[in-house]
């Protein structure tokens, strides 16, 4: 089992976008995939179709060790894709959870439960460092950044990689930044310089693409609602990208 997240301390850089529709890739291609919303917004579970309702079986109570990870897991519309509803109440989680000992550790001891049963966990954070994400840090091998195609994204990069440094050199040495993608690209535009990084940097960019931002209004990803549009088209060959790198 793989576990990915789509970090970024940037506010709207496509992270839930690519989670989702990354997550939905894999599933068409056959691979057992588990998408889990670990932000609030839980943009991540409605645009597979899931509306985190307060009586569902989330990643907060999941947190809260009031029930199994078995039962926080949802099916969506593909049989492939299962997705962890995000938390409900993360006013009332955070200080619980900074209150319980090796809280951090939550995700990741969930995860060995299900761990025969998804090759791809690929997971949805939100923009601001806390608890949540240095749990889904300490779970994680890999981060994914998806980055907008603009200077301003710079500072955001490297605001990521100090958080990324300091987590795999505290509490998970395994951690690695597994690459950056660029989103919201026009093509009339040059590739913005991401310099150490650009080794890690995917070929494809995704491209601009108004459709990526209609499908969650419908419950699907990209592929399930406009399978060839610009944004399906990056997002399959991204995907293809990431299994390369990620067999
Ligand atoms: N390639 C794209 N083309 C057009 N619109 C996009 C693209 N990627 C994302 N969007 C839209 O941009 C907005 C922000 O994207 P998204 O929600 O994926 O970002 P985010 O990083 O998860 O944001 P947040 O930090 O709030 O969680 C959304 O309305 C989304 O539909
Ligand atoms: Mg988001």
């Amino acid at each position: 089992m793989k576990v990915f997240a789509i970090l970024n301390r940037k506010g709207g850089t496509g992270k839930t976008t690519t989670a989702v529709n990354l997550a939905a890739a894999l599933a068409i291609k056959g691979k057992k995939t588990l998408l889990i919303d670990a932000d609030p917004q839980a943009n991540a579970s409605l645009s597979v179709g899931v509306l985190a309702t307060k009586g569902m079986h989330s990643l907060g109570k999941l947190l809260l060790q009031e029930i199994k990870i078995r039962e926080t897991i949802y099916p969506t519309y593909h049989e492939n894709l299962k997705v962890i509803p995000s938390i409900e109440n993360l006013a009332k989680l955070d200080p619980i959870l900074i209150n319980t000992p090796n809280s951090e550790t939550l995700i990741k001891r969930a995860l060995e439960d299900v761990e025969k049963e998804y090759e791809y966990v690929i997971i949805d954070c939100p923009p601001y460092v806390g608890i949540i994400n240095l749990s889904v840090l300490f779970a994680s091998q890999n981060v994914i950044i998806p980055l907008r195609n603009d200077f301003l994204s710079l500072e955001g990069l490297a605001q990521v990689t100090n958080v990324i440094d300091r987590v795999s050199s505290k509490i998970n040495a395994d951690l690695k930044i597994g690459g950056v993608l660029i989103t919201m690209y026009d093509d009339r535009d040059k590739i913005i310089d991401v310099g150490r990084f650009s080794s890690l940097l995917f070929p494809t960019a995704i491209r601009y693409d108004r459709i990526l931002s209609e499908a969650p209004k419908y419950g699907k990803p990209i592929f399930g609602y406009a399978e060839n549009s610009p944004g399906a088209e990056d997002y399959r060959k991204f995907a293809d990208e990431f299994l390369a790198r990620f067999p």
